[in-house]
């Protein structure tokens, strides 16, 4: 087990993810009953952006940092200096307001939040880079820490709790445990297991909540991540048939998500995607997509919104850039 997620934190995909984990969370979040989360692959909570570590590749540069910096002109105190990163400073308002906002309350509703109905029946961000950025990431982005800590999924589901719900995180690295651990010390909300998150989704589904979310993020190491991912989607099914299953993928090139794909049953299955260039070159990260089994209701149109509004902000124009949402076809 080699990776360590710090050296990616808050990345393009980090974005694109978390953007979308909260979006998640707030389906949930409309009913009153409590749900339970299941986060698979959870990593150290949250990320030091000064870090030897994260400063390596700078990979934030070219995602949070420069999302914080496109959308509202406020930048974590982290220096980055990678070309291409000359951002807007003009601040825009609405979005300054709400990531000033604490992080979203815990009361619950039964009804359609109005801010998502907003968002969902506007139509899709402009092209323009640079332009207004779209309420759909406010939330994401008022969860983010400005101090200079990215927050990871667990820090981020946590924070959407509400007394109610729980969370339990699957995390097999000692160090990444350890950190994972002294961040929920004391938080009767979050247990913190060094398992097996392959393993996790027979032990520890069906959740007694009956609802909830599973989060699936392994880090593709190894060639057959693929397949155990396409193996454990079966098994949560299987044991959680209700649940929201979500699920993080690459995309180096089609052809290994395209398999993955078939190997799928697609009954009510999406895939938001978000490509920054042609996916051509199998050594690049060129995009990645998140894979929603049972999405909450409107999750498909807000995925949609949040992908086009990110796209301008995290993208430099190259050719095949893209924000899609599909939804895989029965055969
Ligand atoms: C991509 S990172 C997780 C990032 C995190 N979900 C986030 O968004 O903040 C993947 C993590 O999975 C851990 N890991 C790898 N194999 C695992 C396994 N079989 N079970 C549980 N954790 C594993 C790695 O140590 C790494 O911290």
């Amino acid at each position: 087990m080699n990776y360590r997620h710090a050296f990616h934190a808050g990345n393009f995909a980090d974005c694109m993810k978390h953007a979308l984990l909260v979006a998640l969370l707030r389906g949930l979040t409309r009913k009153p009953a409590p749900f339970f989360v299941l986060e698979t692959h959870a990593g150290a909570g949250h990320y030091d952006l000064a870090s030897e570590a994260a400063l390596r590749g700078n990979e934030a540069a070219g995602g949070i940092m420069r999302l914080l910096d496109r959308s509202c002109g406020t930048r974590a105190p982290v220096d980055h200096t990678s070309a291409g990163e000359a951002a807007s400073t003009v601040p825009d308002p609405a979005l300054a307001a709400a990531i000033d906002r604490p992080p979203a309350g815990d009361t619950a509703s039964a009804e359609p939040d109005p801010g998502l109905a907003a968002v969902v029946d506007r139509p899709p961000a402009g092209d323009a880079a640079f332009a207004a950025p779209d309420p759909a990431l406010a939330e994401y982005l008022s969860l983010v820490d400005r101090s200079g800590l990215y927050p990871g999924s667990p820090e981020l589901i946590r924070a959407l709790l509400r007394p109610d719900d729980r969370l339990a995180c699957c995390e097999l690295h000692p160090d990444e445990h350890t950190a994972l651990r002294r961040l929920f010390r004391d938080d009767r909300q979050v247990a913190v297991h060094r398992r097996d998150g392959w393993e996790a989704l027979k032990a520890l589904l069906p959740p007694v909540q009956k609802r909830g979310l599973v989060f699936i993020d392994p880090p593709y190491e190894n060639p057959d991540e693929f397949r155990h991912l396409a193996d454990g989607l079966a098994l949560a099914r299987s044991r959680f048939p209700t649940g929201v299953l979500a699920a993080w993928y690459p995309i180096k090139h089609r052809a290994p998500v395209r398999a993955f794909f078939a190997g799928l049953r697609p009954r009510d299955v999406i895939a938001a995607e978000l490509l920054l260039r042609a996916p051509l070159d199998p050594t690049r990260l060129n995009g990645c997509g998140l894979l929603v089994v049972n999405p909450p209701y409107q999750f498909e149109q807000l995925a949609e919104t949040i992908l086009r509004a990110l796209l301008p902000l995290l993208g430099n124009g190259e050719a095949g850039e893209a924000a899609t949402v599909t939804r895989l076809a029965d055969e």
